[in-house]
Formats: C-alpha cells, sequence, structure tokens
C-alpha cells in the first residue's frame, strides 16, 4: 500500500509538472498553462485521496501484504527442519540449509539462539519433555542452552539416572522443566490424561516413542493401534485450547505448543546387541514411520504435533555422528532444540 502510494505520488508529480511543460512548448498562453496545471494538480489530488477509499482497485491492499506474511510463516516452518552438518578437526557444526531455494533461510531468518534469547522466549514457561533416552539427550541440549556449564555438572549425575523422571527450575527466568521417562507410547497417553484430569498444561510438550517398541514388541500395527490412542486422549485435550493451541479457558492467550520428536535414523550395522540387529531392521522402521503418519498426529497430516525431524537430521549427520546407530552425538540433539525453538517463535508470532 505504501509503496503504491509512493509510485503513484511520484507519477501525479510528473504529470503536474510535465504535461503543463509540454503544452507551454505547443505554444498556449501563460494563464492557459497555469489553468490547465491547476486542473491537472486538484483532478490528481482528488483520486489520491480517494483511494483509500476503494482499496479492491489497487493490488497493494493491506490483505494482500497479511496475506504474504501467512505465506512466508508456512513456508518458513515447513522448512525449518532444513538442517546441514558438517564435520571438523574438533567435531561438528550445523546450520540451517540455505542453498538452492527461492524461500531461503536468510528470508525466514532462522537464528540459533543464545542463553538470554532463550530466557526471554522460556520465561515463566513450563516445558514438558517426555520419551526416551532421545528425548533425554533433547533435555539435556535444551539445558545446555539455560545453564552455565558448571551448573550443568551437578545436574548431570541426576539427569542421567537411568529410566527416571528428572524435574528442575530454573529460577533465575521461572523456567519448570519436567523430563517424563516415556518408553512406550502409552506411558504419553497416561500422561496426557493425566494433565486433563489435573487441568493444569503445560506451556510447551515435547512427546516420541517408538524404538522401544519396535524392540520389544517388533508390530507396526500394535504401534499404530497405541498412537491412535494417544491421537484420541490428545482431541480430549484439546477443547480446552482453540484448534490454533491457543488457550481460551480461564487464561486468554497461553498457548500449548505440542512437538513429536521423531525417531532417529538407524545404523543397522552399529546397534549394539544382534537382537536390535534382528528386530529393528529399515524395514520395521519404516513401517514405523507410516503408522505415525497414518495416525495424524502430526500438524503436516492435519494433527497437532510439530514434528522435529530427528531421522532426517541424524541421517544427515551421517554414520560417523553416531555412537551405537541410535543414540547420536550432541549436534544433532543441539540442532533439534533450535528447531523448535525456532518454530515457536514462528508458532507464537514472537520477535526476539
Ligand atoms: C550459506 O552458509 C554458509 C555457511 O553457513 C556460508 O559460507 C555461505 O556463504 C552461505 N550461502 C549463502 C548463499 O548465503
Ligand atoms: C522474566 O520475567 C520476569 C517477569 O515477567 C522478569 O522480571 C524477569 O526479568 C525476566 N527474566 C528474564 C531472564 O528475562
Ligand atoms: C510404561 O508403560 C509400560 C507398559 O504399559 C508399563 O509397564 C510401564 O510401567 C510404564 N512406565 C512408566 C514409567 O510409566
Ligand atoms: C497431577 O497432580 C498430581 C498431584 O498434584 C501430581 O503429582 C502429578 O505430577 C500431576 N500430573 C501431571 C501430569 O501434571
Ligand atoms: C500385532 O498387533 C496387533 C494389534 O495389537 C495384533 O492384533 C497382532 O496379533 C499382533 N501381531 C503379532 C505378530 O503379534
Amino acid at each position: 500500500m505504501f509503496f503504491g502510494a509512493i509510485q503513484l505520488g511520484l507519477m501525479a508529480a510528473c504529470i503536474v509538472l510535465f504535461v503543463p511543460m509540454g503544452m507551454a512548448g505547443w505554444h498556449l498562453s501563460r494563464n492557459k498553462v497555469l489553468f490547465c496545471s491547476g486542473a491537472l494538480f486538484i483532478s490528481l489530488a482528488v483520486c489520491i485521496h480517494l483511494i483509500p477509499y476503494f482499496p479492491s482497485f489497487f493490488p497493494q491492499t493491506p490483505s494482500a501484504v497479511s496475506f504474504n506474511q501467512d505465506l512466508t510463516t508456512n513456508s518458513c516452518i515447513s522448512i525449518v527442519n532444513d538442517v546441514n552438518f558438517h564435520s571438523n578437526f574438533d567435531g561438528f557444526s550445523w546450520n540451517w540449509d540455505n542453498s538452492s531455494r527461492s524461500l531461503g533461510i536468510n528470508d525466514c531468518d532462522f537464528q540459533k539462539l543464545g542463553r538470554v534469547d532463550v530466557s526471554d522466549l522460556l520465561n515463566g514457561s513450563w516445558v514438558v519433555v517426555a520419551g526416551d533416552s532421545q528425548a533425554r539427550l533433547f533435555v539435556v541440549s535444551l539445558l545446555d542452552l539455560v545453564l552455565v556449564s558448571d551448573e550443568m555438572e551437578n545436574i548431570h549425575e541426576d539427569l542421567f539416572k537411568r529410566h527416571s523422571d528428572y524435574h528442575i527450575v530454573v529460577e533465575e527466568i521461572g523456567l519448570k522443566l519436567d523430563f517424563i521417562w516415556s518408553p512406550y507410547v502409552n506411558n504419553l497417553t497416561d500422561l496426557v490424561i493425566n494433565f486433563k484430569l489435573n487441568n493444569t498444561y503445560p506451556d510447551v510438550l515435547v512427546m516420541g516413542s517408538g524404538l522401544w517398541h519396535m524392540l520389544h514388541f517388533t508390530n507396526y500395527s500394535d504401534y499404530g493401534a497405541s498412537l491412535q490412542v494417544l491421537k484420541e486422549s490428545v482431541v480430549q485435550l484439546l477443547p480446552v485450547f482453540n484448534t490454533d493451541g491457543e488457550d481460551v479457558g480461564p487464561d486468554p492467550g497461553r498457548a500449548l505448543h505440542m512437538f513429536w520428536l521423531g525417531m532417529p535414523t538407524l545404523i543397522n550395522r552399529l546397534l549394539n546387541t544382534e537382537e536390535k540387529q534382528v528386530k529393528m531392521t529399515r524395514e520395521m522402521c519404516s513401517a514405523y514411520d507410516q503408522e505415525l503418519y497414518k495416525s495424524k498426529l502430526l500438524k503436516q497430516n492435519g494433527g497437532s504435533f510439530f514434528l522435529l525431524d530427528v531421522k532426517m537430521l541424524s541421517n544427515r549427520c551421517g554414520v560417523d555422528c553416531s555412537l551405537d546407530g541410535m543414540h547420536y552425538n550432541e549436534v544433532v540433539y543441539e540442532a533439534s532444540v533450535h528447531v523448535m525453538l525456532n518454530a515457536l517463535i514462528i508458532e507464537s508470532h514472537q520477535k526476539l
């Protein structure tokens, strides 16, 4: 709109200036030239002042601008997982893929957030992460961003107690973080039901599960069935929030942001037991993935969870980046945390 007005203004100024000069060139009397330029000036001025009342005649209307913004938001969120990894002499590094795209990373302005940014973003929030060891590694990366290193050393032992929950409140920013050990999807469902029973909801909920089921049940249709039950419990939860995850309950403006922590790419020959190598095959992995898409839990399939695409991230980091064919170098979890934080900024329309 603004741009259009400036162009129109310039055009009008040119007409007002050059038409009378042209007429003067045609040997009209000075009075006629003055009259013509005056008449032109007045009619153009009237036109320009009328434009705002008839915006539909002009292409650059405000609604078109906000439509473009929505388009950018949607496109940005769809490429936020698009991260590349590089190995160098002192380990791995990562960054968003900025090559060969019409909508580049620069347009989306993704950023690796520092401690201060994360503190601002998560100030006063309750974050719940539930899942298996992948989710625990995700929590480690998130805390690495929020805490300073000696604080991190102090909590390391508690955080890594096998198969246990972990709870921390980071006082300075009022961040409450819960890790809930949930190896199976039905553990996630129980958690969601408890939120509903307690009528307390986190601001950010990160969930993911599948590896344990694959190893101990090796039955993708059963996994799919458990995802269905989870989906139903999430749908039960959502009436408290509107479809955008925005709370329409007692505390308006609060939102529930949900993320699905995807399974990593498994590297079969590196898996550390024979049982794992036999059961956790490439075919079984893709059957489990199919069940996730069929369950419609993910936003991309019409559900509520935004996918943190650990499968793609770990695959891109590559074989050298994995310790045991299942757990990856911390750089993968660090990247997934930043993907989540950037998606969170886009979703909540926050600008840092
Ligand atoms: C993409 O990023 C790399 C490093 O992150 C940088 O060296 C390169 O110049 C960037 N390319 C473009 C087109 O921005
Ligand atoms: C967090 O929010 C509180 C109140 O909203 C504010 O006083 C405090 O400075 C904030 N802390 C940070 C680290 O942003
Ligand atoms: C998770 O679910 C399994 C299977 O139903 C159950 O045996 C286990 O106790 C649950 N674990 C937790 C931590 O709730
Ligand atoms: C529900 O409330 C109980 C009792 O206050 C608490 O122990 C439990 O952790 C809560 N569960 C959830 C999922 O908020
Ligand atoms: C897999 O799970 C489904 C659904 O729970 C069940 O009907 C089926 O018998 C199971 N298959 C095997 C081989 O255990």
